[in-house]
This record gives C-alpha cells, sequence and structure tokens, in this order.
C-alpha cells in the first residue's frame, strides 16, 4: 500500500556498479535500501561488509537498513555504525545474549532490529521488546536471494503484530517477496516488504520503477 515501506536488497544488484545500482533503484521509489551481510559461518554464502556500505553511503540520504547475518555480532556493530548504517538487525540465533547485543546498537546511536528464520518462535524476543525498533521476520532461509516465500510465516507475522502492541516497532518481510506474496503479509501487519529478485529483475532503472510499484500497488 501507500505507506508501506519498499526496502530493495541490494543483493540482487549488479554489484560491478553497486554505487549506481543504488541510485537508480531510489530514483525508482525505494524507501530504504536494505543490506545483505553474511559471512559464509552463520549463513552459506559471503557478501560485503563495512568498507562497501561506506563507499555507498554517499549515494543517497535514505535509510540503510544493515541485516547481518554473522555470528558473532558484537564486535563488528560498531564498525557497521561507522560505515553509516540507521538500522542494525542482528539474528536472534547468532547472538547468545541478544538483549547485550540490542542495548549496544542503540549505545552506538543506532536503531536496533532483531531477526528470526523461519523455524524460530516469536517467544524469543518476548523480553526484548522495550530494547527493539524493529522485527524482521525471514520468510527464506537466509543465505540467497531468489528463493520461494515460506507461507508458514504468515501467522508469525499475525502474532509478532499482537505482541508489539501499540509500542512503535516496524514489522519487516525478507525472502520471497513479490507482488503476489506482499499482499499476505501486509495484511498480517508487516510495514515493511524487503525485495531482492522481484525489484533488481530486468536490470534497468525503468524496471526497477514498474517492479517496485507492482509490489507497492499489490
Ligand atoms: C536472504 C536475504 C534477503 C534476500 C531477499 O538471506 O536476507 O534480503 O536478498 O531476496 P529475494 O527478495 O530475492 O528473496
Ligand atoms: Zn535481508
Amino acid at each position: 500500500s501507500e505507506k508501506t515501506i519498499i526496502a530493495p536488497s541490494v543483493l540482487s544488484a549488479d554489484f560491478s556498479r553497486l554505487g549506481g545500482e543504488v541510485e537508480a533503484v531510489c530514483r525508482a521509489g525505494a524507501d530504504w535500501i536494505h543490506l545483505d551481510v553474511m559471512d559464509g559461518h552463520f549463513v552459506p554464502n559471503i557478501t560485503f561488509g563495512p568498507p562497501v556500505i561506506k563507499a555507498i553511503r554517499n549515494r543517497t540520504d535514505k535509510v540503510f537498513d544493515c541485516h547481518l547475518m554473522i555470528a558473532p555480532a558484537d564486535p563488528f556493530l560498531g564498525a557497521f555504525a561507522d560505515a553509516g548504517c540507521d538500522i542494525i538487525t542482528v539474528h536472534a540465533e547468532a547472538t547468545t545474549h541478544l538483549d547485550r547485543s540490542l542495548q549496544a546498537i542503540r549505545d552506538l546511536g543506532k536503531k536496533a532490529g532483531v531477526s528470526l528464520n523461519p523455524s524460530t518462535p516469536e517467544s524469543v524476543i518476548e523480553y526484548v521488546l522495550d530494547r527493539l525498533d524493529l522485527i524482521l521476520l525471514m520468510t527464506v532461509n537466509p543465505g540467497f536471494g531468489g528463493q520461494a516465500f515460506i507461507p508458514s510465516v504468515v501467522e508469525k507475522v499475525r502474532r509478532v503484530k499482537s505482541m508489539i502492541g501499540n509500542r512503535p516497532i516496524h514489522i519487516e518481510i525478507d525472502g520471497g517477496v513479490t507482488p503476489e506474496t506482499a499482499p499476505l503479509v501486509a495484511a498480517a501487519g508487516a510495514d515493511v516488504l524487503v525485495a531482492g529478485s522481484a525489484v533488481f529483475k530486468g536490470g534497468s532503472e525503468e524496471a526497477y520503477v514498474r517492479n517496485i510499484a507492482a509490489i507497492r500497488g499489490a
């Protein structure tokens, strides 16, 4: 819908011209830029880290939404904050002391998020709600773009929406978001939609305009 935040994942962009891709997708209607950081340890893939994020930071003023799929995360939080991330999200499964990690992100002056894999129950965040700005619910197993949406997570979105009550916490969905799946999670309470392959398919700014409009209009 109009007020749904669309956060394209640059994981599906052309990395050889990443700065230009960020500019193009922002002109095409992106609200936030989603940055998938993978370590080859917590997830079976490796992407990029703080130097690359820092290099593209001056291409836009939009929110840099950093999704850390790394274990451990705590030693690197300062580097991601310095690189210019506005929201830093850690995985509940990758951090032993979730409360401490979230507090560390806020102490750096950044917004704090927690991400849950499809199989992780929402009960793990019950006692950290007051430290959270964003809950990222994975609708694929993290590691790769272009995977199929896992529909059982829609029920988890509903439960998380009811758990947070009137707290100002975003519910973000990541994985397999398309014009077909977007309405399911939006109706369940999600207000931020990450999309990689569904935004960057076509490979041109004109395609990004159409792709973002299709998700937003769905
Ligand atoms: C997966 C990443 C996602 C991914 C989404 O581990 O967290 O952000 O890029 O890609 P699509 O939208 O293609 O499923
Ligand atoms: Zn992501």
